[in-house]
């Protein structure tokens, strides 16, 4: 266990999910932000003037040279995550890393191994399992509340939620990929976390790009720079069905765009051999007589703080375990190229171990 009180933080991308990284480490008391890196200065200068950190740089490198540093986090665009997290934790930082990991497995199973053989804490930060309908949630499973789940329904459908249209989110060669990579993995990440299992044996997927080709069903999300030459050639929706070694199975549903009658549905639904539950909104349900009974849950003690910044504060300090282990990660990266490599050949693909 690490012998200090205080942990100096830098952030790297400071646009709309770097504000979140920011406010979130700002509440816990050993964490002490003390620089941030982006490249636009109104950007930059904003996070620093918000949270109080004495120092804004445009190279990350910078900070990464710091010795004083302890953690970084990285809030960049996605092509960005493995090379900079492989130079932070060559600069023999810990790494919290948003999601997705990386843009392909390959590259995420790099990371990891680094982090590995430096013995270096890195995070991907799956936000969604830390909020406290999925803690609830997570702790009834481990205490066996639905009995042996065999399925789960993985769904984030939104009707018009594009992130900025010509802008990295939407280009494969900076995103990785449409909407798997950027909800997806959120439910799909949330939903092996309920299972209990991360093995995949086989995915059959399919993807498809109907609104954003045609400058349709742009969001609200986000600050990114946009490019009107930039061309729309990731998915907006895709449909997944996944079988784990185990036998369990389940099905991932996503879109950015939609003709929905809803304007987001987003949540997991778990079917066990007792019960069944979907994750938001957090309910059970069984049928034992026939009738359905619903019941609504209070939400437990978090079984880890619910701010993922703060808990990887908590990881580095060795007073909690990593409640994204890395190898989880791993996994699920690896599902989400299974995911596209199956849509593109139009086969089932297998993983043989
Ligand atoms: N966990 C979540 O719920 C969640 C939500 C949204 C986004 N994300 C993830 O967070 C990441 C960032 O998304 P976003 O919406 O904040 O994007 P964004 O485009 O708003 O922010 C990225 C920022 O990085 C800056 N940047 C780019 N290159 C840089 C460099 N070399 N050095 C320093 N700064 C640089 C940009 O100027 C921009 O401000 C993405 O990987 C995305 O998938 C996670």
């Amino acid at each position: 266990m690490p012998n200090i009180s205080q942990l100096n933080i830098a952030v790297i991308g400071a646009g709309a999910i770097g504000l979140k990284h920011l406010e979130g480490f700002s509440g816990h008391p050993a964490a002490r932000l003390v620089a941030v890196a982006e490249t636009s200065v109104e950007r930059g200068q904003a996070a620093i003037e918000a949270f109080k950190v004495p120092t804004l740089v445009s190279d990350y490198r910078e900070i990464l040279n710091r010795e004083d540093i302890d953690i970084v986090s990285i809030a960049l665009p996605n092509y960005l995550h493995a090379s900079v997290a492989l130079e932070a934790l060559e600069a023999g930082k810990h790494v919290v890393l948003d999601k997705p990991m990386a843009t392909n497995a390959d590259d995420a199973e790099k990371v990891a191994a680094l982090a590995r053989s430096k013995g270096l804490h890195l995070m991907v930060g799956q936000n969604q399992r830390f909020s406290l309908k999925a803690q609830t949630l997570k702790q009834m499973c481990l205490d066996g509340k639905l009995g042996d789940l065999y399925y789960a329904k993985a769904t984030w459908l939104r009707r018009s939620g594009i992130p900025r249209i010509g802008s990295w989110f939407t280009s494969k060669q900076f995103a990785g990929g449409g909407c798997v990579y950027d909800i997806g993995i959120h439910v799909l990440d949330l939903a092996l976390h309920f299972l209990g299992e991360f093995d995949v044996a086989s995915v059959s997927g399919q993807t498809f790009s109907k609104f954003g080709p045609r400058g349709l069903g742009e969001g609200e999300w986000g600050k990114s720079e946009t490019n009107p030459d930039q061309v729309f050639d990731v998915e907006d929706f895709a449909s997944a069905f996944i079988r784990l070694k185990s036998g369990r199975a389940l099905q991932l549903e996503v879109s950015w765009a939609a003709h929905l009658e809803t304007r987001d549905v987003n949540g997991v639904q778990l079917f066990g051999e007792d019960g069944g539950a979907t994750s938001n909104p957090l309910k059970l349900f069984r049928s034992d007589c026939g009738e359905p009974v619903v019941e609504e849950p209070e939400l437990a003690d978090p079984l880890v703080n619910p701010d993922r910044m703060q808990h990887f504060v908590d990881v580095v300090l060795g007073e909690a375990e990593s409640f994204v282990p890395l190898d989880e990660s791993l996994k699920a990266q690896r599902i989400l190229d299974m995911i596209y490599k199956s849509a593109a050949t139009g086969e089932e693909i297998r993983l043989d171990v």
